[in-house]
C-alpha cells in the first residue's frame, strides 16, 4: 500500500514539474518569437482606454494582441451591447484570457493578427510595438472601412496624424502613458 502511495505521489510530482517546465518553455517561446511581450495595459489606464474608444451599441471591437483579455472585459462590462473580439497568438496569455473571459460574450481567437479578417471592425484597440504597427497599418488601410476608430496605446502609427492624443499617466511609470486615437 505504502509503495503504491509513494509511486503515485512520485508521478504526481513529475506531472507538476512537467507542467511547470511546459509553462516556462511557452513563455520563452512567446518572448523569442514575438517582438511584443505580454505586458497588459495597466489597470489604472483601462477606463481611459474604454472612454477613448467611444463605443456604442452594435460596435464591433477588436483588441489585436488581446493579452489576458482585460480590455475586452472592461469594454463589455461597460457596453454590454457591443461585439468584443480578441486575437492573441501567445499561448500563455491566450489561455489566461480564455479563463478570464469565459463568463462574458467575448470571442478570442488563437492566431496571428495578420491572419485575422478585421474588415467588419468599427473599433480597434492595440498595444503593440513600432514594428507591429507598420504591418498592422497596411492591413487597416487595405481592409477596414472609413470611420473605423483605432486606439493605440504608447505607439504611434507612422505618418498618420492622431485625431486626439490622450496622456494617461502622470507618474514615473514608463508603460501605459499615452493613447493615440485615429479615425480611418
Ligand atoms: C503589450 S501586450 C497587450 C495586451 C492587451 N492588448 C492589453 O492591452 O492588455 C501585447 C499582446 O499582443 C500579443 N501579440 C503580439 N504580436 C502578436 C501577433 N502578431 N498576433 C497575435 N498576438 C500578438 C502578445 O502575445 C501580447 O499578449
Amino acid at each position: 500500500m505504502l509503495t503504491i502511495f509513494v509511486i503515485l505521489f512520485g508521478l504526481f510530482q513529475m506531472c507538476i514539474c512537467l507542467i511547470f517546465i511546459l509553462i516556462i518553455i511557452c513563455l520563452i517561446k512567446d518572448n523569442v518569437t514575438h517582438d511584443v511581450p505580454f505586458i497588459p495595459v495597466r489597470k489604472r489606464a483601462l477606463q481611459s482606454v474604454i472612454d477613448s474608444l467611444e463605443l456604442y451599441p452594435g460596435s464591433i471591437l477588436y483588441d489585436l494582441g488581446s493579452g489576458d483579455g482585460r480590455v475586452l472585459i472592461e469594454a463589455i462590462r461597460r457596453n454590454p451591447e457591443i461585439v468584443a473580439l480578441g486575437v492573441e497568438n501567445g499561448i500563455i496569455p491566450f489561455l489566461i484570457s480564455i479563463i478570464r473571459t469565459h463568463k462574458y460574450p467575448i470571442s478570442i481567437k488563437f492566431r496571428k493578427i495578420l491572419k485575422q479578417n478585421i474588415s467588419n471592425a468599427t473599433h480597434i484597440f492595440c498595444y503593440l510595438s513600432d514594428k507591429s504597427l507598420l504591418e498592422l497599418q497596411m492591413k487597416i488601410e487595405a481592409e477596414c472601412k472609413k470611420g473605423t476608430r483605432i486606439v493605440s496605446c504608447d505607439f504611434q502609427f507612422h505618418g498618420w496624424v492622431p485625431k486626439t492624443t490622450i496622456s494617461i499617466s502622470n507618474s514615473n511609470d514608463k508603460l501605459s502613458r499615452m493613447l493615440y486615437v485615429y479615425e480611418k
